[in-house]
């Protein structure tokens, strides 16, 4: 028996949105790396990604993004790949969350993804392409966190928008998958002011290695989902976040330590 697996994405087009800086960047890149001619969208007047196109666009606009959709897939001949990465948040309790705020999060973390994804996929299943759909959301789509009722839902929203739309694609070969980080350092955090007291608690509970995630791990799985190697996956999320989410109560730290009696220790003990 041979096995064939291949992740190799030459000769396909990729398009990445909020890709100007973070995890978008990073698969932006990763997509590159691996062959693939890759388009981005972002707010930013400058973006510095290695990229082939570039679209300025506030993805907040929804009704300026199915002609987006089609423009892009004109420049670019067609789509193979749709990554629905752009996303904000906004560290507030229930009482403080304004219309104005819960409808900017609603609008670029679900609003765009679902607005972006339809023009492409129905010109993907007019053309007979077996494309990729990758939602980033996020282990806040699967368990709440203080503070983000907004987010949260937003988030959450994008997982069971990943099921439905994985349900209505597959008969045309297209799977909608997502990816859903748990802590991963960057700039995000900056804007969003966590306390440091917070990062260095949030640590003692990722089991691997009790350390942040970095944006190639979650690139890496953007890659997998792409590439042929990914095609029997959809309407599932990849949670990239150490283990964080696996423990539901630190009942690590009331217990007495078993480390100790170990020959070989992790690198902190
Ligand atoms: N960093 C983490 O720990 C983490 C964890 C879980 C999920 N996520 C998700 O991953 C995605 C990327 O996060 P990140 O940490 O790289 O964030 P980031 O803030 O570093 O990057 C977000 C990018 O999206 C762009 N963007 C934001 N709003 C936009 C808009 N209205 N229109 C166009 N572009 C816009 C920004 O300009 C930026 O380039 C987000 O969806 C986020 O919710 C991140």
């Amino acid at each position: 028996m041979s096995v064939d697996i291949r992740f190799d994405l030459s000769g396909k087009n990729a398009v990445v949105t909020g890709a100007a800086r973070g995890i978008g960047r990073a698969i932006a890149e990763a997509f590159r790396h691996f062959g693939a001619t890759v388009a981005v969208i972002d707010r930013v007047e400058h973006c510095s990604t290695s990229c082939d196109r570039y679209y300025q666009q506030d993805l907040a606009e929804t009704a300026a993004l199915p002609e987006l959709g089609a423009r892009i897939w004109d420049d670019m001949g067609h789509v193979d790949i749709l990554v629905n990465n752009a996303g904000i948040d906004y560290s507030e309790w229930f009482n403080e969350i304004t219309l104005e705020h819960w409808r900017r999060v609603m609008a670029v973390n679900l609003d765009a993804a679902f607005f972006l994804t339809q023009p492409i996929a129905e010109r993907m299943i007019d053309a007979h392409i077996a494309g990729r759909i990758i939602n980033v959301s996020s282990t806040n789509g699967i368990v709440a966190e203080a503070a983000q009722a907004h987010y949260n839902a937003s988030k959450g929203g994008l997982e069971l928008l990943t099921q439905s739309l994985a349900i209505e694609l597959g008969p045309f070969g297209i799977t909608v998958n997502a990816l859903a980080p748990g802590l991963i350092e960057t700039e995000i955090y900056k804007d969003l002011n966590v306390p440091q007291e917070l990062i260095e608690y949030s640590k003692e509970h990722i089991p691997l290695q009790g350390r942040w995630g970095r944006v190639e791990d979650v690139a890496a799985a953007a890659v997998f989902l792409a590439s042929d190697a990914g095609h029997y996956i959809t309407g599932q999320h990849i949670v990239i976040d150490g283990g964080l989410t696996c423990d539901q109560f630190p009942r690590f730290k009331f217990l007495p330590p078993y480390r100790s009696r170990l020959k070989n220790k992790p690198a902190d003990d």
